[in-house]
């Protein structure tokens, strides 16, 4: 999606830059317009770097782009962040002083204001007036938070927490019935998606983690919900927010995530296994904070073996085979289980040899074989999977998709409802 972020000049404007990350994050293309004001608060060099694209306030710079015109008419979602008093009245009085005013007024999609501006200043009945006003013409302007502002007072007035706002955000461009979702492959199905690493204590303040950032399964169930289905989103740790729209599972570790699992797959029909569960947890966890010991002996951290929550959800399925759920009085389980494998080649086996070894092991119906290494996969916003199927003879060439999470999540989905289509009629 293309977003165009307004930034107005008042203090919390630093704040933008968190909320910048989480479009970009989420596979958003961003185009900063900072108000001349704003530049005094956050350069644009900072806006630049993050966002990856040209930056400026003026009307008059990249003139031969028509700039003016063209990121509101381009623009699929307008942010704007903080929205001072200022910038609040001239867009309710529709004047075109600078690029951030001329492209709120040649905005085609939704237009979301995030006010941040003392208390005083927002309840004046010239503010409230330009807030009804903007909200008339079908604005969306959000209410600030409420607590400590610039000075040392309190009160209404605060920007809203940069995760509301990109979720209002995502919200307000979501269309209200998405016809295309409702004529997706997915339409009617109910898909579960595990997404994050999962984190094992130590104790209060330590844990053993992993470097999963959670994109990957976050653009499945993104995909998932464009092609139609109702997504069930267990999330473990994440560095950027669960998506908008699916229910939302939180967990922190294995034992968790398996329990979650457990009780999400019955009455889907999918079941995509993306998070990165710890293989080990400790054995015990410290109730308080592990301390170096007088005696000079460190502590010994014995580790056990997480149950194969992948596996578990295979031979669940196969056990309930034969009876039906009318028999057994359960909901069906998962025609369809999705494994992911993270795997790196070493000298006994290539990638793709582990990865048709561990398909055969865990016995689920398609695996989706990602190479790891430290720069690969983890973190990063593009990557490169291999689907493998036990249907697969061995001189099969196994598909592989190349591209943006985003992009791999849509292919990975297509399969996926092409395969619960080939597996619907035996269950
Ligand atoms: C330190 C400082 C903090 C400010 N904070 C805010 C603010 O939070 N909200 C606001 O509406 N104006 C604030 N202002 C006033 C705006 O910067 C001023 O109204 C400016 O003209 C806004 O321009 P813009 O709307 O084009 O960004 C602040 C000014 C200063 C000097």
């Amino acid at each position: 999606m293309r977003i165009v972020l307004g930034v107005g000049g008042g203090i919390a404007a630093y704040k933008s830059a968190s909320l910048l990350r989480l479009f970009t994050e989420a596979g958003h293309n961003v185009s900063v317009i900072p108000t001349e004001a704003s530049t005094k608060f956050v350069g644009a060099a900072t806006w630049e770097a993050l966002s990856g694209n040209r930056v400026s306030g003026s009307v008059f710079d990249e003139v031969e782009k028509v700039n003016h015109v063209r990121l509101g008419h381009e623009a699929d979602l307008i942010v704007v962040a903080p929205a001072t008093a200022d910038l609040l009245a001239r867009a309710a009085s529709g004047q075109a002083n600078d690029l951030l005013t001329n492209t709120l007024l040649m905005a085609r999609g939704p237009v979301l204001f995030a006010p941040a501006m003392h208390t005083e200043m927002w309840s004046h009945p010239a503010t409230r007036a330009n807030v009804d006003t903007l909200r008339s013409r079908g604005v969306l302007v959000m209410e600030p938070g409420v607590g400590r502002l610039t000075g040392t007072d309190s009160g209404a007035g605060r920007l809203p927490d940069p995760k509301d706002i990109f979720a209002a955000a995502m919200a307000a461009a979501a269309p209200p019935q998405d016809q295309a979702a409702l004529s997706g492959p997915l339409h009617g199905k109910t898909v579960t998606v595990t997404a994050g690493g999962t984190r094992e204590p130590l104790d209060p303040v330590r844990f053993l983690g992993n470097r999963s950032s959670g994109k990957q399964g976050a653009a499945l169930a993104r995909a998932a919900l464009d092609a139609g289905a109702q997504v069930r989103f267990i999330a473990a740790h994440m560095d950027i927010p669960a998506p908008e729209g699916v229910e939302l599972t939180r967990v922190e570790t294995a034992l968790e995530l398996r329990e979650a699992v457990h009780a999400a797959a019955p009455g889907s029909d999918v079941l995509i296994m993306a998070a990165a569960v710890a293989d080990f947890r400790p054995d015990t966890h410290s109730d308080t904070k592990i301390k170096k010991r007088d005696d000079g002996t460190d502590p010994v951290i014995t580790l056990v073996r997480n149950p194969d929550i992948l596996a578990e959800a295979v031979q669940r399925r196969t056990a309930a085979a034969g009876s039906t759920a009318a028999e057994t009085g359960h909901k069906p389980l998962p025609a369809l289980i999705v494994g992911f494998a993270a795997e790196t080649g070493d000298g006994d086996a290539d990638v793709l040899d582990y990865g048709r070894q561990k398909l055969k092991r865990k016995g689920c119906d398609l695996l989706v074989l990602n190479r790891v290494g430290s720069s690969l996969v983890f973190g990063q916003d593009s990557t490169e999977v291999t689907l493998l199927s036990p249907r697969d003879s061995a001189d099969t060439v196994p598909l592989t998709f190349t591209g943006s999470k985003t992009e791999v999540a849509r292919r990975i989905i297509a399969r996926v409802a092409q395969e619960l289509e080939a597996a619907l009629p035996v269950r």
